[in-house]
C-alpha cells in the first residue's frame, strides 16, 4: 500500500528498532501521509501488519493521539492553538474568526472541501502567540488580517 519511496522509509524504520511495534506512531504518520492526512482502517490493518500488532493495538493509538484523523481534512489543514498562552494573546479570537471566515467550525471542513479547521492545545509555539499550523508549516502572531491574507491566498 506504501509508495515505493515510503516504503523504503517504513523498512528503514523497521530496521532501527528491534521490536517492530516501537516504530508504529512514525509510520502511523507515514500512513497518514500516505493518505492524503487522515488514517482509514484499512490502514490502520496494513500498518498493524507492519509493525506485528493487533488491529486494537492500533486503533488505541490512532483514537488516542489528536494528531492522527480518522476522517478526510482538507486540503489546508488549520490548526488553531487556544491553549492558555495563545488564549490570552486572542487564539480564542483567532478561532471564532476563522470559523466565521470559512462558514464552518472546529472539526469540520469547509463548503468547497479546501478548508479544515482544528481547534489546538498547545503546538509549542508560545513564544509566537497566538499560532497556529497550516498543514506542517507554522503561522505565528496571526491577526484577523493575516488570516485573511493567507487563507485568500490559498484559495487562489
Ligand atoms: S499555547 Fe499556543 S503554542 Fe503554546
Amino acid at each position: 500500500m506504501f509508495s515505493k519511496e515510503i516504503q523504503n522509509q517504513v523498512n528503514n524504520l523497521l530496521s532501527r528498532y528491534p521490536i517492530k511495534q516501537n516504530a508504529l506512531i512514525p509510520i502511523l504518520l507515514l500512513a497518514q501521509k500516505e493518505n492524503n492526512g487522515w488514517i482509514t482502517e484499512e490502514w490502520m490493518q496494513h500498518v498493524a501488519d507492519c509493525c506485528e500488532v493487533p488491529l486494537t493495538h492500533v486503533e488505541g493509538v490512532v483514537t488516542f493521539y489528536t494528531m492522527f484523523r480518522l476522517k478526510p481534512p482538507g486540503k489546508y489543514h488549520l490548526q488553531v492553538c487556544t491553549c492558555v498562552p495563545c488564549c490570552l494573546v486572542g487564539g480564542t479570537e483567532i478561532l471564532e474568526y476563522t470559523e466565521k471566515k470559512l462558514n464552518t467550525h472546529a472539526g469540520y471542513t469547509s463548503a468547497d472541501g479546501l478548508f479544515s479547521i482544528e481547534e489546538m492545545e498547545c503546538i509549542g509555539a508560545c513564544s509566537y502567540a497566538p499560532a497556529m499550523i497550516v498543514n506542517e508549516d507554522y503561522h505565528e502572531q496571526v491577526t484577523p488580517e493575516k488570516m485573511d491574507k493567507l487563507i485568500d491566498k490559498l484559495s487562489k
